[in-house]
């Protein structure tokens, strides 16, 4: 091949590598559309704003539990190789603390924040938001913290107290309550 020919060919590949670059430039700081951004802001702050509507209650969320989380957690929430998610209450002082939702957690909201954005783990964003509500219920019922029939939603959720919400420093007091 003839050195002219070489170049012609680096001339073309050097002009699609800038046509890339300059396309793909256009992208940056270009604002995200609300629709875009829906399935990402979905961050719940302590005191419960931003909760989505819906709701659920313990029985319903023991349904949502056997098919999308037992296999991991455990039957009850109590074992399984993910590790349980129940018990340890009144334990963290002690010599043996045992760390679940129940024991250390201090917002009944941030269950539902986390489980929404993070569980199941292998398929998130995978269930509805009244099953959120539901297996969210079925974790605080299992852990004696509300009855069965309670139902849980963007109302009454921030209105659980946590067995630990004083075990912790409000660094931005603002914040939760
Ligand atoms: C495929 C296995 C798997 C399934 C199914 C699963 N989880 Fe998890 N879960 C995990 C793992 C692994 C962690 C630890 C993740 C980490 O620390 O980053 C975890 C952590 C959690 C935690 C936080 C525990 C803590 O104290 O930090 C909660 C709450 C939770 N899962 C709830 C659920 C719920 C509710 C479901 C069903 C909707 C579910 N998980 C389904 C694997 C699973």
């Amino acid at each position: 091949m003839s050195m002219l020919k070489i170049s012609v060919k680096l001339a073309f590949l050097w002009a699609v590598a800038f046509l890339f670059i300059e396309v793909n430039a256009q992208q940056l700081g270009k604002g995200i559309s609300e629709e875009d951004l829906a399935p990402w802001d979905i961050s719940v702050d302590p005191n419960g704003s931003r909760l989505p509507s819906g709701s659920g209650t313990a029985a319903k969320g023991a349904e949502v539990w056997a098919d999308n989380c037992s296999a991991c957690h455990g039957e009850k929430a109590e074992d399984g190789p993910a590790g349980a998610l129940v018990g340890g209450v009144g334990s963290l002082t002690s010599d043996a603390p045992v760390k679940t939702v129940g024991s250390f957690w201090p917002y009944a909201t941030t269950l539902f924040d986390y489980v929404r954005r993070a569980m199941p783990y292998h398929a998130p964003g995978s269930l509805s938001d009244d099953d959120h509500y539901a297996v969210v219920a079925y974790l605080l019922e299992r852990n004696g913290i509300i009855d069965e029939d309670d139902v849980m939603s963007a109302k009454t959720l921030p209105k659980v107290k946590m067995p630990n919400h004083d075990g912790f420093i409000q660094y931005w007091p603002s914040k939760g309550d």
